[in-house]
């Protein structure tokens, strides 16, 4: 296939989709299932600037490696490590090419750089415990195992072995060290020991068959916008069925950019929050009632939430960047979780970033909320009125309304989207 690529822009192929649907690719890297003609991509460039880096190996080599990989010695992974895995298989953690060495690590915690100067804002680790690592040797290539499923899902050549300063990692990355922060919990229980080196990706696991309408990598969404003739493109993350408020904000951003990208969170969550399946069926019914066709793309990502707030907004924003999109939406409390941070910190930490440090801006918004007197959604921006027009409605109080059959204001919430809520609801009562 041949690519495009001029001085100083990023290369891209335009696609024309022949299936109907956006991620039905045997090669993910070729694109094989699509039309192409030659443009020049205005979209941002990857992070990085040397264009996408995809771990995942061709094809034609994953059936001998795979093989090679079950005489390896097998490291099992926790699910936050899979889905580093899966990240850099796509792509998406353009330019890393594998679990960082200790220096990175370090750097990452606590300048947000890597050991070469490049803007990173949170380390991406593989750990495992003391005996294990004792008998890995460096220079020696192990097998990565999903260590639920037991899939091998890369080879890493280990090129280094250190114990992390966890305590230290949860300082400067979540703001806390308490083990109630499920982001922090989870460091505090990996391996005492970090495995560092480069990955070749073998699988993608079970996201391309279990969401095959969904799942899409960052070579074929900017595809997907260049089709669209999109170069301003704003990512909607989310973890969450979308509200009003959900709505309102990317409509804000539809109306300042060439479209939106709904992208969610197909990877692990907390307890208590929604899962994917129910959460894609409430987004599409969103987007099929009260979106104009052709102003957002619906795709989802393997990513596992940290909930490390701020800088977890930044680390959305660069991934973003990889996918292609200018802006990222901000809202309030972005990423966050129980009270670790305040309404507006995700917002604030990209002024502290230095020039170049990253392309994708963030698009940011106010506390969104259906206004009785001014009698439409708003936000703190531009609503006049007290606390007592708001309507606001926490996670917690919708889940109580739904699950007790009680109705939910139409100024909250849209009743296409709502009824089906409210059925996973009844399901689980
Ligand atoms: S998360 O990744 O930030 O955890 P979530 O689904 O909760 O996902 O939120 C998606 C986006 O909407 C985030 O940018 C968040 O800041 C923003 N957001 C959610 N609710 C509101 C609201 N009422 N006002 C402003 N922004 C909001």
């Amino acid at each position: 296939m041949a690519k495009i690529r001029e001085k100083g822009r990023a290369e891209g192929v335009r696609v024309k989709c022949q299936s109907g649907t956006l991620a039905l690719y045997s090669d993910p890297i070729s694109l094989t299932h699509f039309k192409e003609t030659r443009i020049v991509s205005k979209l941002v460039e990857p992070h990085g600037g040397n264009g996408l880096k995809a771990l995942l190996a061709p094809q034609t080599e994953r059936a001998e490696e795979l093989e090679r990989a079950g005489t390896l010695t097998q490291v099992p992974m926790t699910s936050r490590e899979v889905s580093d895995v899966l990240m850099m298989a796509m792509g998406a953690y353009t330019p890393i090419d594998g679990f960082m060495s200790e220096a990175d690590w370090r750097g990452s915690c606590l300048d947000m750089k890597l050991e070469n100067g490049l803007f990173w804002p949170m380390p991406i680790t593989l750990s495992c415990d003391r005996e294990l690592a004792d008998r890995i040797h460096v220079e020696e290539e192990v097998a990565l195992v999903d260590g639920e499923s037991g899939e091998i899902l890369a080879i890493m050549e280990v090129t280094e072995k250190y114990a992390p300063d966890k305590a230290l990692e949860c300082e400067h990355v979540y703001r806390t060290t308490d083990t109630a922060h499920p982001g922090v919990q989870k460091v505090m229980e990996q391996g005492e020991i970090n495995l560092a080196g480069r990955v070749v990706c073998l699988s993608e696991g079970e996201y391309p068959e279990k969401y095959p309408d969904l799942y899409l990598r960052p070579a074929e969404a900017r595809a997907i916008f260049l089709e669209n003739g999109w170069s301003r493109v704003a990512a909607f993350q989310t973890r969450n069925p979308m509200q009003r408020a959900h709505e309102h904000l990317v409509k804000i951003a539809i109306e300042v950019t060439d479209g939106v990208f709904i992208h969610q969170v197909l990877g692990k969550l907390k307890p208590g929050d929604i899962p994917a399946e129910v959460r894609t069926r409430a987004i599409q019914a969103m987007i099929d009632n009260y979106f104009v066709p052709g102003t957002v793309v619906q795709a989802g990502y393997p990513i596992e939430m940290r909930y490390a707030g701020p800088r977890e907004a930044l680390l959305h924003a660069l991934i973003r960047q990889n996918f292609g999109c200018s802006h990222l939406i901000v809202g309030r409390d972005h990423a966050g979780v129980g009270d670790y941070y305040g309404p507006f910190d995700a917002h604030h930490i990209f002024e502290t970033l230095w020039d170049g440090a990253l392309d994708t801006r963030p698009l940011k918004i106010d506390i969104t909320f259906f206004c009785n007197k001014c009698f439409g959604m708003a936000t703190g921006k531009t609503c006049p009125h007290g606390e007592e027009e708001r309507i606001h409605i926490s996670g917690t109080q919708q889940r109580a309304m739904l699950a007790e059959g009680a109705p939910v204001p139409r100024e909250f919430g849209r009743p296409e989207v709502i009824e089906i809520l409210r059925e996973y609801y009844a399901g689980l009562s």
